[in-house]
C-alpha cells in the first residue's frame, strides 16, 4: 500500500471492488480515474497477499499495458508485463524490472483493503472520474 504523504490530511476513499474479486497473482480489476483532466484507467492486483494499485500506463510510452483487459502478469506471475514492447515491472512496487521502461516505474495509487473491500485514495493529481453529464430535462 502507498501511504499518504506526511502532513496530508486524510482523504475520502473510493471503492474499487470486493476483496474476493482479487485472487493471488490473478486478473486485475480495472477502474476509471482522472489524472489532471484526462480520463485514465487504473488497476488493482493482489500480490503476496497485498493489494497494489497503479495507473494502466507504461513508463516507456504512455499506453495501456494489458494484453487482454485485466491481464497484466506474465506466465510466471512474477512481473507486470506491457503487451506493447515487453517492459517488465515488479508488481510489488512498480519498478522497471527489464525492457524499455529503463529506470521508469508505474504510477502507484494509494490503496487500502479493509472489511473485505478494496478502496483507493484520490490524490492531488489523480481524482475520481468526472461525473457523467446530465442530460437536459
Ligand atoms: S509501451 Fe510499454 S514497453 Fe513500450
Amino acid at each position: 500500500m502507498v501511504e499518504a504523504p506526511p502532513g496530508e490530511p486524510p482523504a475520502p476513499r473510493e471503492w474499487v471492488c470486493r476483496s474476493e474479486d482479487l485472487v493471488e497473482r490473478g486478473k486485475a480489476v480495472l477502474f476509471e480515474v482522472r489524472e489532471f483532466r484526462h480520463a485514465v484507467r487504473a488497476f488493482v492486483l493482489r500480490i503476496d497477499g497485498q493489494v497494489v494499485g497503479y495507473l494502466n500506463r507504461c513508463a516507456h510510452v504512455p499506453a495501456e499495458m494489458d494484453w487482454v483487459p485485466g491481464e497484466f502478469l506474465d506466465d510466471s506471475g512474477r512481473y507486470i508485463l506491457c503487451a506493447i514492447h515487453g517492459a517488465a515491472y515488479h508488481p510489488a512496487d512498480g519498478r522497471c524490472a527489464g525492457g524499455p521502461c529503463g529506470r521508469g516505474r508505474l504510477t502507484a495509487l494509494r490503496v487500502e483493503e479493509t472489511g473485505g473491500q478494496v478502496y483507493w485514495y484520490p490524490s492531488r493529481d489523480i481524482r475520481p472520474p468526472a461525473p457523467a453529464a446530465e442530460s437536459p430535462p
